[in-house]
């Protein structure tokens, strides 16, 4: 997965294509580069994050361009491989995101008829074959070349001599920003943002042509498409680190706005509006993967407790593999981009399986909400740092949100229960707040555990999902071995790794496990871990069985999630300082996964 962009208007191309880049390469980091159609092409790439390219590239001149940040699929990350890559006469530019899964017979078939290939990518043979079918019309000789290419994709394609940026998706996104004089594309809005909020999403099998002064689509059968822009209200901020020394601290600040955002103008009224009109589901299977994943599992526990509906939760990639319910269950895909290819494969799965389905998304027109039958947005923004935060927690209140819409149609909520949770659900920005609050105390205690190499997260019921989601934070951020158990499960295996060196991190808030989180902690510590709790303020039993805790304000349990996941989302983000990692970009893992 990949970051494209491309320009043409009236503007030197070099400098606004490196500046929307840059928004982009949370999509990849490991080589980058550029083209500038002129009278000829002009074309500069280099192993390395984005930073590397823009100091060693010359300066190009000309207005119509692309541009590519890449994260390997098929190729080392090294320049020869780095996008975008030519055809033989070097005049044709193509930038990829996706995989061509037939480019091995298609490569031999061209090298048979005398095309010379420089790199071991995938993405090589389509300059090849848009070049083969040149003649004196890109966008014609961009659509004979896909109809020899599988897979998945988003390409652009620059040619010297031409005015015109064409660009083509399947399976991976594309926007074209209307500006004044000048057009984009880029793989994602906030690319753009700082130049237009006028975006046309492209869909899949759409062929688009820029020029600096008119955008033409055309469907996969060649007609034309007039589509209506649609205005984004995210402002170029959103998409900035606004002070913060990053991505993932700015987004963790902006839960208390993002949980209220998501909220508006959804609980005003305890009467819910049906998804499905006279359905009733007698099973939920929640699928996603990651940080999306985990908010199923949480979201599992809501969905049995407020609507009393049997849940399953199933990671997307192994989804397909699943037999086929004979309940017909509502199958709710989780996805904040929108793109997972895995998220994707499955929901056309539950589809091809006669399910209804609903997505939970962050990303406006992303994919999967074309693929679903009904989509709750999350309204958290744009999120830039690699680490899901305020994304996650508002897919919780998402899946708040459809356990009161199922409880209210099979009718298992009272009204006065609704009442109840709306309440809880108005004051979580609060109990988030509270926990910001304490940034400097939970910096100082990550700072004292940060040599860690081994670290432990252990929850019971609703809060063993946030145990994992605290390991995966811990690891994909801090780079220390991090792993969440069921706290019940320690003495069945785990407890055989557990050593002075290891901290174990208990979630014990007072609800119903509490009695037996204490009997774990005891188990641990006894062992010689050390463990930090995150309890209830008030709590005076606690202290007694710890080394350290950080406190939250009490609040219904099921709904204890939220702050206590961003205890540990600073956890993690302090961790991580402590040890000097890179904090948005971690090594080896890009934002948006699409590919299988
Ligand atoms: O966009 P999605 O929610 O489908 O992404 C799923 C995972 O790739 C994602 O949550 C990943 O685990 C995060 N980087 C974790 O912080």
């Amino acid at each position: 997965m990949c970051g494209i962009v491309g320009y043409a208007g009236w503007r030197d191309a070099q400098p606004i294509l490196l500046d929307c880049l840059k928004r982009l390469e949370y999509r990849g980091y490991d080589s980058a580069g550029l083209a500038v159609a002129g009278t000829e092409l002009q074309l500069f790439k280099s192993a390395g994050e984005i930073a590397v390219l823009e100091a060693a590239m010359p300066e190009m001149k000309g207005s119509v361009g692309i541009a590519h940040t890449r994260w390997a699929t098929q190729g080392k990350p090294t320049t020869v491989n780095a996008h975008p890559l030519a055809d033989c006469s070097n005049r044709l530019a193509v930038a990829h995101n996706g995989i061509i899964s037939n480019f091995m017979g298609v490569r031999e078939e061209l090298q048979k008829n005398g095309h010379n290939f420089t790199s071991d990518t995938d993405t090589e043979v389509f300059p090849h074959l848009v070049e083969a079918e040149f003649k004196d019309d890109l966008v014609k000789a961009v659509q004979k070349a896909l109809e020899k290419v599988d897979g998945t994709y988003t390409f652009a394609v620059v040619c010297a001599g031409c005015d015109q940026v064409v660009a083509t998706r399947r399976e991976s996104p594309l926007v074209v920003g209307l500006g004044e004089g000048e057009n984009f594309i880029a793989s994602d809005v906030t690319a753009l943002l700082k130049y237009t909020n006028r975006m046309i999403y492209i869909q899949d099998g759409e062929v688009v042509s820029i020029t600096k002064d008119s955008v033409k689509i055309v469907d996969g059968k060649g007609n034309e498409v007039r589509r209506e822009p649609q205005k984004i209200t995210w402002n170029l901020e959103d998409a900035e680190k606004g002070g913060y020394p990053h991505f993932m601290l700015k987004e963790i600040f902006e839960q208390p706005d993002a949980i209220h955002d998501s909220l508006l103008g959804r609980i005003e009224s305890v009467e819910a509006e049906p998804f499905f009109q006279n359905e009733h589901f007698s099973t939920v299977k929640i699928v996603a993967c990651g940080t999306s994943y985990y908010a199923g599992l949480v979201g599992k526990y809501i969905i049995e407790e407020l609507a009393r509906i049997p849940t399953t939760v199933q990671i997307s990639s192994e989804y397909r593999y699943s037999s086929v319910s004979r309940e017909n269950p509502l199958v709710v895909l989780i996805t904040q981009s929108g793109e997972t290819a895995d998220t994707l494969g499955a929901a056309r799965e539950a589809k091809k399986r006669g399910n209804k389905t609903v997505g939970i998304a962050n990303v406006i027109g992303s994919a999967i909400t074309r693929e679903v039958d009904h989509t709750i947005y999350t309204r958290a923004g744009p999120e830039i740092g690699v680490a899901a935060t305020k994304t996650f927690t508002t897919q919780l209140i998402a899946l708040y949100l459809l356990a009161m819409e199922l409880g209210t149609q099979n009718r298992s909520l009272t009204a006065q229960a609704k009442r109840s949770i709306v309440g809880t659900l108005r004051n979580l920005p609060r109990s988030v707040q509270d926990v910001l609050n304490q940034a400097s105390e939970i910096e100082a205690l990550a700072k004292k555990y940060s040599s860690a190499r081994d670290m432990f997260f252990i929850g019971r019921s609703i809060n063993y999902p946030i145990a994992l989601e605290g390991a995966l934070k811990t690891k994909e951020i801090a780079y220390i071995h991090g792993e969440g158990f069921p706290a019940g499960e320690l003495k069945h295996g785990p407890l055989a790794l557990i050593s002075r060196d290891s901290p174990i991190v208990a979630i014990a808030v007072k609800d119903h496990t509490y009695e037996k989180m204490l009997g774990n902690i005891s188990e641990v510590s006894a062992r010689g871990s050390p463990v930090i709790a995150i309890g209830f303020e008030g709590d005076t039993e606690l202290p007694r069985y710890v080394d350290d805790a950080i406190w939250i304000r009490e609040i219904p349990p099921m709904f204890s999630p939220v702050p206590v996941i961003v205890v540990l989302q600073l956890w993690a983000y302090y961790l991580a300082k402590a040890r000097g990692c890179p904090i948005d970009k971690p090594k080896n893992i890009a934002k948006t996964v699409t590919v299988e």
